[in-house]
């Protein structure tokens, strides 16, 4: 197969790990005879450093003419405590995941069973997770009308039933595909918008007999997602409800640097990490690439390429397993560096069979 793919590395530990995906994706084209191109765009932070925009002209095109987008991580602190900035890092992510409609963002959370004893939850309580998030990407607070004075400031909070369905019915068939059961989270006692988020779903359900479908609060939810991981499957959700309990499920896996994401659309996909820039690791070699590499593996299952896939993640099993992990998960080894976990993909892929440690 062939696949152009756009490689928007970001901010801060971004360039680090998306190099890793990227590596590993080259060893699966070679692999099996694939033809994968790569093309380097600028955005976030590092973009407003070169040419004022963090989402220039020519990212745009360069994603727009891709087959795929690998994302790798944005923001910087120098923005973060100035409320005035007019030009922010993150408008060039949001900028993109709206340019491109990317209205659809998944994110799998799986309690790795060679990690369970890294998260601060009891293994009883997470053992055998495995919860699929489809948090809506392109509407809500985030990109709802904006105002901000010295004295005042507010989001408005807006959904239309066209992108409630849209979203929806994605998460009805994943449903279908899985365990059957579809949680909508929401905050329907107070908010007018998930009062339509309701509406709508419970609708759409007749279409999908055979999916459960139940519904919670968001306050709920956060607790619940803690307490008893094990009784979701699909979780639908609106932008800055998915945002917040995508992060809190991080803990259940034992990190954040392992959760991978997909925003998709039915022209566009573009994979990134759910993890931020973290400047603080910049450069270190400590930044765990897993996340952007299981990223990768999402890009391989969204054009097919199942056993391209299955062993990207048996390669990442294998180094879970076998302690090849960077500090966040504070296993065995103290010294797995960032580079270090990508060669060890890298060479599983090459050679399932012998890698090794050493
Ligand atoms: C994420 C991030 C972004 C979001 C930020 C960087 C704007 O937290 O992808 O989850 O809130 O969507």
């Amino acid at each position: 197969m062939k696949l152009n793919i756009a490689v928007l590395p970001g901010d801060g530990i971004g360039p680090e790990v998306t190099a890793q995906a990227v590596k590993v994706l080259k060893a699966i084209a070679m692999e099996f005879g694939h033809v994968f191109t790569f093309n380097k765009a600028l955005v976030g932070a590092s973009a407003i450093d070169k040419t004022g925009n963090p989402l220039p002209e020519e990212t745009i095109s360069i994603c727009e003419k891709a087959d795929a987008i690998l994302f790798g991580a944005i923001g910087s602190a120098k923005y973060d405590m100035d409320p005035d900035a007019k030009i922010r890092p993150e408008q060039g992510l949001l900028g993109l995941r709206k340019s491109l409609d990317l209205f659809a963002n998944i994110r799998p959370v799986i309690a790795y069973e060679d990690l369970l004893n890294m998260s601060s939850l009891k293994i009883k309580q997470i053992r055998d997770t495995n919860i699929l998030i489809y948090r809506e990407l392109n509407g809500g607070l985030y990109f709802g009308e904006k105002k901000l004075t010295n004295d005042n400031a507010s989001d408005i909070c807006e959904y239309s039933r066209f992108e409630i369905e849209r979203i929806a019915h994605l998460a009805f068939k994943a449903a279908q595909s899985r365990k059957g059961k579809l949680t909508l989270v929401d905050k329907a006692n107070a908010l007018a918008s998930s009062r339509l988020w309701r509406k709508v779903v419970k609708e759409l359900a007749t279409q999908y007999p055979n999916v459960k479908l139940n519904f919670m609060y968001i306050d709920n939810a956060a607790r619940e997602l803690i307490i008893n991981p094990r009784q979701f499957d699909v979780i639908l959700t609106e932008n800055m409800f998915g945002d917040i309990l995508s992060e809190e499920a991080s803990v259940i896996v034992g990190s954040i640097g392992l959760l991978g994401s997909a925003s998709i659309n039915d022209k566009h996909a573009m994979f990134e990490p759910i993890h931020g820039a973290n400047d603080e690791f910049k450069n270190k070699g400590v930044a765990n690439p897993i996340a952007s590499i299981l990223s990768a593996a999402m890009l391989l299952d969204h054009f097919g390429l199942d056993i391209e896939a299955a062993l990207v993640r048996k390669a990442v099993d294998k180094s879970l397993k076998l302690h090849i992990t960077t500090p966040d998960l504070n296993m065995k080894y103290d010294n797995i560096s960032t580079t270090k976990v990508g060669d060890f993909i890298e060479d599983f892929i090459n050679n399932p069979e012998e890698t090794n440690l050493n």
